[in-house]
């Protein structure tokens, strides 16, 4: 809608299609924007047989029409992204006048990565699972009024760095923090190429990200936020402390790009039809071998960003209900239908067994929970990666997304089928 900003958010743990989505409906739009999150994210886009992973740059990249913004929530390792550039770059993509990356976003240090390991080392069994990007080192830095942002590298930033390393490095050395990792000379080496990249990020068009933003809206321009990670790995709402650094559900827009919230028209929230997760932490409906694995193998559940294998499961509507409740989704959008093509039955939770009483609400911890309580469903037992409409999709599978939509009170808009852009479907296309 014009003037409004919609947004796209995943609505578990992650993964669940983010990017193939924003790809897709990037012709709908004049700006696509990540407001929160860093290259812990992977985004993979499928077209015309080629495949990309996106970690910083917004998905809106592929459409020569679309405006491209970092916005001030999001943390940017200045090596990498430029490594992200420089990769659609050979592939022929012009980002330098597509891109715009807002001054007010944080820089990740090559220490902040070091203090990331340190800390997962420190933690032992309890470990996170990050995605040891610097993602907590950064967020800290930044809430505790240490960070290094986009629009000091005009600035004397090199002072600035040698100062943070020198915290980083003497909470490394103290004792209260070991890294079996971390070397001096590799630090100084770091830092070194990290300067480098700042000076060649000058380049780029940094911007007042806000002022920008809120003058094409006045515009009438449309805009849609992408979402990194997933709101059950938000730091507020999501499985803590096994979640990420950042709000990752609707409130993350309005801080992450400075837009009011009488700005934001929709909501997408986007699922898989079953869940996975990567990295440590609670997941009530996980399956452990031979359907676990079978998920894994048919839905190819590999981190994009880190290439570990994904935990999967059934999925889990409790979870699905309370993402819908907390970031307000007025659409959903269920993804890699495709991969249930083969199961006789599919299982999906409607609710927990808590302290032995039954509940749909999730719990506050959830070493409570004894059982998910499932609901069973008959295979379809087709292959449907090539169905064009909603309506030829086989009756068991109409059924299954037909319940989860009732229970959720949120209407289903779109199915994906595959990958590629061209495998999704609408369910009542306007
Ligand atoms: P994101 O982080 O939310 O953008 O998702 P990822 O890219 O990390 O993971 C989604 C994976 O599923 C990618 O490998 C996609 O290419 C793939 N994918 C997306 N939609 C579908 C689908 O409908 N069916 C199948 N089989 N794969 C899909
Ligand atoms: P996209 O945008 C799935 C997970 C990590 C770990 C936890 C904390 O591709 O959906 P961090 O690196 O932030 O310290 O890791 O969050 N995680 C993700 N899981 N998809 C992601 O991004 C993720 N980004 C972080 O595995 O459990
Ligand atoms: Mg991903």
């Amino acid at each position: 809608m014009k003037g409004k900003v919609d947004v796209l958010l995943g609505a578990v743990w992650g993964d669940e299609g983010k990017g193939k989505i924003v790809d897709y409906l990037t012709p709908k739009y004049d700006i696509v924007c990540r407001f929160q999150g860093g290259n812990n994210a992977g985004h993979t886009i499928c077209f015309n047989g080629e495949k990309y992973v996106l970690h910083l740059i917004p998905s809106g990249i592929f459409n020569d029409n679309c405006i491209n913004i970092i916005g001030n929530g999001v943390v940017i390792d200045p090596i990498e992204l430029l490594k992200e550039i420089k990769m659609l770059e050979n592939k022929g993509i012009d980002v330098k006048s597509r891109l715009y990356i807002s001054k007010k976003a944080h820089l990740i240090l090559p220490s902040h990565k070091l203090l990331d390991r340190a800390n997962e080392e420190s933690r032992g069994e309890s470990k996170i699972g990050s995605t040891l990007k610097g993602i907590g080192p950064v967020y800290t830095d930044k809430v505790s009024r240490n960070g290094i942002r986009v629009g000091d590298i005009f600035g004397d930033i090199k002072d600035m760095v040698f100062n943070l390393t020198s915290i980083h490095w003497s909470k490394m050395t103290t004792g209260f923090l070991t890294s079996t990792t971390a070397s001096e000379l590799d630090h100084q080496k770091e830092n070194k190429l990290f300067l480098d990249a700042c000076d060649e990020l000058k380049e780029y068009n940094i911007i007042d990200s806000e002022y920008y933003i809120n003058q094409a809206l006045s515009e009438s321009k449309s805009i849609l936020a992408e979402g990194a990670q997933g709101a059950l790995l938000d730091v507020d709402f999501g499985t803590y402390p096994f979640v990420t650094s950042s709000n990752t559900t609707v409130g993350g827009v309005i801080t992450g790009l400075g837009v009011p919230p009488q700005k934001i028209n929709k909501v997408i929230g986007i699922f898989k039809a079953y869940t996975t997760r990567v990295g440590s932490g609670p997941f009530p409906t996980e399956l452990g071998g031979g359907t676990g694995d079978k998920m894994r193998n048919l839905g190819q559940e590999y981190g994009a960003t880190t290439g570990r294998p994904r935990r999967c499961g059934w999925l889990d509507l409790p979870l699905l209900k309370y993402s819908c409740m907390i970031n307000g989704i007025t659409e959903l959008h269920m993804m890699k239908l495709d991969v249930l093509d083969t199961f006789n039955d599919i299982k999906v939770c409607t609710g927990y067994i808590v302290n032995g009483g039954d509940t749909s609400q999730i719990p506050y911890n959830y070493d409570d929970i004894v059982t998910p309580i499932y609901e069973n469903f008959d295979g379809w037992n087709t292959q449907i990666g090539d169905v064009k409409s909603y309506s030829d999709l086989p009756k068991d599978c109409k059924k299954y997304i037909e319940f989860i939509e009732k229970y959720l009170g949120v209407p289903i808009k779109l199915v994906s089928l595959g990958p590629d852009r061209e495998a999704t479907i609408e369910k009542n296309p306007q």
